[in-house]
């Protein structure tokens, strides 16, 4: 198969993660004998230096012919004090508009070697596997009106959660579609009891939920989600929520299984799928080469799995990253007590190592 892919690796440990992730991209299209065809282009804060635009029109371009789009990280600090539509996060939030990505997979897994990684105690966090459906295009991040006005010391900003009936309906036919696959549960995750936006998001997804008479829906506000999410973690399946509450318990999702570093998501729904390791750009450790691939190299698997249906292939690079954490490689982000991390491009390395491994097992056991 050729795939065609768009790379934008953005800033921060953006490039890093990406260099790696594209590095065992390409040990998996090797082993399964796909063909390759990646495109680099500039996104957030080094488009804005590059082109004072943080999503050039060549860059939506190229995403829109290409079968699916693989992201670093967007944001950086020299850009706080630009305005809005000139901050590397607007080209982020144009790409997933101009894309129609309206859901966001965050899965969140805790890979048995990373029990001890957990804040949490090992028996609390043990078996953990969560997936955040997110609502991508809706809620506060697009709401108009939006703005701050008036005079110095008595201005007012302005942001608006607005979401339609449609919007809420096919985001959560999605999260019981992916139930279905899985342990057959969506918590819906609102503030009913305070936000309009909540009641008709509550409403809305137990109406669809008539449809999927498999799939057990419950509710619960935001809040005590997240006091549960750390008490609780293995009871969660599929988690169904708006855009800013995803945007929050993913993260801390990310948290419980040991590190946000580890996390990758699929941004689909649209017509081409978008895929992004959840972290961020994280300026504080750009540049040393420390920074965890894992999220980015997982993407890629989800990459695979949504937007080409190779589920093999996917499957070989999960089981890799498993393979690598088994074998005890650390990121510093994941090293305990005198466990010595070892460096982003090594993790990669072994990753691809593990890849190559399986490949020539199965070239053997065909022969
Ligand atoms: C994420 C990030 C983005 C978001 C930022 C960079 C705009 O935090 O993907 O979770 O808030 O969606
Ligand atoms: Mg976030």
């Amino acid at each position: 198969m050729l795939l065609k892919l768009t790379i934008l690796p953005g800033d921060g440990i953006g490039a890093e993660v990406t260099e790696q992730a594209v590095l065992v991209l390409q040990a998996v299209a090797e082993a399964f004998g796909h063909q390759l065809q990646l495109e680099r282009k500039l996104i957030g804060g080094a488009a804005v230096a590059a082109a004072n635009d943080p999503l050039p029109a060549e860059t939506i371009q190229a995403c829109l012919s290409s079968s699916a789009v693989l992201l670093g990280a967007v944001g950086s600090p020299a850009f706080d004090d630009y305005p809005r539509h000139l901050r590397p996060e607007a080209g982020l939030l144009r790409l997933r508009r101009e894309l129609g990505a309206y859901a966001n997979l965050r899965p969140a897994v805790c890979f048995p070697a990373l029990v001890d990684s957990s804040p949490l105690r090992a028996e609390v966090v043990r078996g953990t596997d969560i997936l955040i459906v997110r609502e991508l295009l809706g809620g506060l991040y697009f709401g108009e009106p939006r703005s701050i006005a008036g005079e110095a010391g008595s201005r007012v900003a302005v942001n608006t959660m607005a979401y339609d009936e449609p919007s809420i309906e096919r985001i959560a036919r999605v999260a019981f579609d992916l139930a279905m696959k899985r342990r057959r549960k969506v918590l819906s995750v609102d503030k009913a009891n305070v936000l309009e936006c909540s009641r008709l998001w509550r409403e809305v997804v137990t109406r669809c939920s008539k449809d999927y008479s498999g799939v057990q829906l419950s509710h619960m506000y935001v809040d005590s989600a997240a006091m549960s999410l750390v008490q609780h973690p293995g009871d969660f399946d599929v988690v169904l929520t708006e855009n800013m509450f995803g945007d929050i318990l993913s993260d801390q999702a990310g948290g419980v299984v040991g590190s946000l570093g580890l996390l990758a998501s699929a941004s689909v729904g649209g017509r081409v799928g978008l895929y992004e390791p959840v972290h961020g750009s994280a300026p504080d450790i750009a540049g040393k080469g420390i920074a965890n691939p894992l999220g980015a190299i997982l993407s890629v698997a989800m990459l695979l799995r949504h937007s080409f249906q190779l589920g093999n292939e996917a499957a070989c690079i999960e089981n890799a990253v498993n393979e690598t954490l088994n074998q005890g490689f650390r990121t510093a982000d994941l090293a305990r007590g005198d466990e010595k991390p070892v460096s982003t491009s090594a993790m990669g390395y072994q990753v691809v190592e593990a890849i190559v491994r399986s490949g020539a097992l199965k070239a053997r056991e065909s022969i």
